[in-house]
């Protein structure tokens, strides 16, 4: 799905670029172009990466044992 018209940036660019490091959105606008143009899809993208960085971290359980 095309999350950024503007730059014909779509959901899975993001993703990857998440994946691939990119942990803010500045630094998806420098990787990608995302919310470069008319900003309509600054909020989707945000919500994408957050989406994606809650999904990477430990549960509180998977955290008390990496600690334990
Ligand atoms: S839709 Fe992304 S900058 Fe316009």
């Amino acid at each position: 799905m095309y999350v950024c018209v503007c730059s014909a940036v779509t959901d899975s660019q993001i993703r990857e670029a998440i994946c691939e490091g990119a942990c803010s959105m500045r630094e998806l606008r420098q990787k990608l172009g995302v919310a470069s143009e008319c900003g309509r899809c600054s909020q989707c993208a945000l919500g994408i990466l957050r989406g994606q960085q809650s999904a990477s971290q430990p549960s509180p359980s998977e955290h008390a044992v990496a600690f334990a």
